[in-house]
């Protein structure tokens, strides 16, 4: 079917409780994978291209892989642009025909992050395209270690044990980076923004799904806003209280988990490393048991599969399994206003 809007699959979220998945097209299996499962589910999906997708592939093979998959897909798909750097870069995508745009302006002060935000939107706005905006700052687990500490704490420590040094080593930063409610209002008023990617505690690119959220900080965005909000770095977020119970991770009183957070109003999931890590594992196992294997394709296989069973497990807890059908307003493909 043809690409829908972001903001048809995230206000259709919001308002029935559930999130829609983000998964990231860094290449054809990927893209395969999420879609099958999305299909298999019957949940509406969003593939998004990220920077180092466009650096991997290049904007138009990625934006190609992704029309192709939704044209002949049986249910709802989003091709949304991930962390886009620039004014251009999103004017870039709008013209290759995204059906979401996204501005990370985290890096900016807060008035230069409204300034270009603004302008995006209006642009974005002006086709019928939402966009999502970046307030506060979810920071990369390299800003705090080294491949080597990665590797250690993966490897060589306990789950709580890690979950202590990541507490010791990054979580007062993380939390000084999370989005702050007194500024949100002004923000998406100031924006024009679709969807809050608001920075709740999360760290991108994480080894495991370990580390908990502020839920009282989603809480305390929701309230101030009202958007659709999105969760950034939700592979290493733990899924489920009875998950965190069975590996040893104790929450505090205002700390939770995936669930936790989907209950108090995240309406979209990015997800990335971990469907990567597991893409990696199916890929390295079928080549170790067949190392004279000389078709690229038996390699890649397994690693798809790992990946279309994570993100079907993914969008089951989300809860966007059974939500394809989008009712109500008229198609996004008519409200979207650029050629096709
Ligand atoms: O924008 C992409 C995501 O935030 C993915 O983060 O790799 O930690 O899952 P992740
Ligand atoms: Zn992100």
């Amino acid at each position: 079917m043809p690409l829908v809007t972001s903001k048809e699959l995230l206000l259709k979220a919001q308002a029935e409780g559930y999130a829609v998945g983000a998964f990231n097209a860094n290449n054809m299996e990927c893209v395969k994978a999420v879609i099958e499962a999305a299909e298999e589910e019957q949940a509406p999906v969003i593939l998004q291209v990220s920077q180092g997708a466009i650096k991997y592939a290049g904007l138009a093979m990625a934006t190609a892989m992704v029309k192709a998959a939704a044209e002949s897909a049986a249910v709802p798909v989003v091709l949304h642009l991930d962390h886009g750097t620039s004014y251009e870069q999103n004017v870039q995508c709008l013209v290759a025909g995204f059906t979401s745009l996204m501005y990370d302006g985290s890096a900016n002060p807060l008035e230069k992050n409204i300034e270009i935000s603004a302008k995006i939107a209006e642009i974005g706005h002006l086709v019928g395209v939402p966009v999502e905006c970046e307030l506060g700052k979810i920071p990369k687990v390299e800003d705090y270690f080294t491949p080597e500490e990665i590797f250690d704490l993966s490897t060589n420590k306990s789950v709580p044990e890690a979950v202590e040094v990541v507490r010791q080593k990054a979580g007062a930063s993380v939390e000084s980076l999370m989005a702050d409610p007194a500024q949100a209002k002004r923000f998406v008023e100031g924006t024009g923004a679709d969807s809050l990617a608001a920075a709740t505690g999360s760290i991108h690119g994480m080894w495991d799904d370990i580390w908990p959220l502020r839920i009282d900080r989603i809480e305390e965005i929701k309230k101030a806003t009202d958007l659709p909000i999105v969760l950034h770095g939700s592979s290493g977020v733990i899924r489920t209280r009875k998950d965190a119970e069975e590996r040893g991770i104790v929450l505090k009183d205002n700390e939770g988990t995936l669930e936790d957070a989907v209950k108090a109003g995240i309406a979209k999931v990015n997800v990335a490393t971990a469907i990567s890590m597991t893409f990696l594992a199916g890929a390295k196992k079928a080549f170790e048991e067949r190392p004279g294997e000389r078709d690229l394709r038996k390699i890649l296989s397994p690693g798809l599969q790992n990946a279309k069973a994570l993100v079907k497990s993914y969008i089951q807890l989300l809860g966007s399994s059974g939500k394809a059908e989008l009712t109500g307003k008229a198609s996004a493909k008519s409200e979207i206003k650029h050629a096709e």
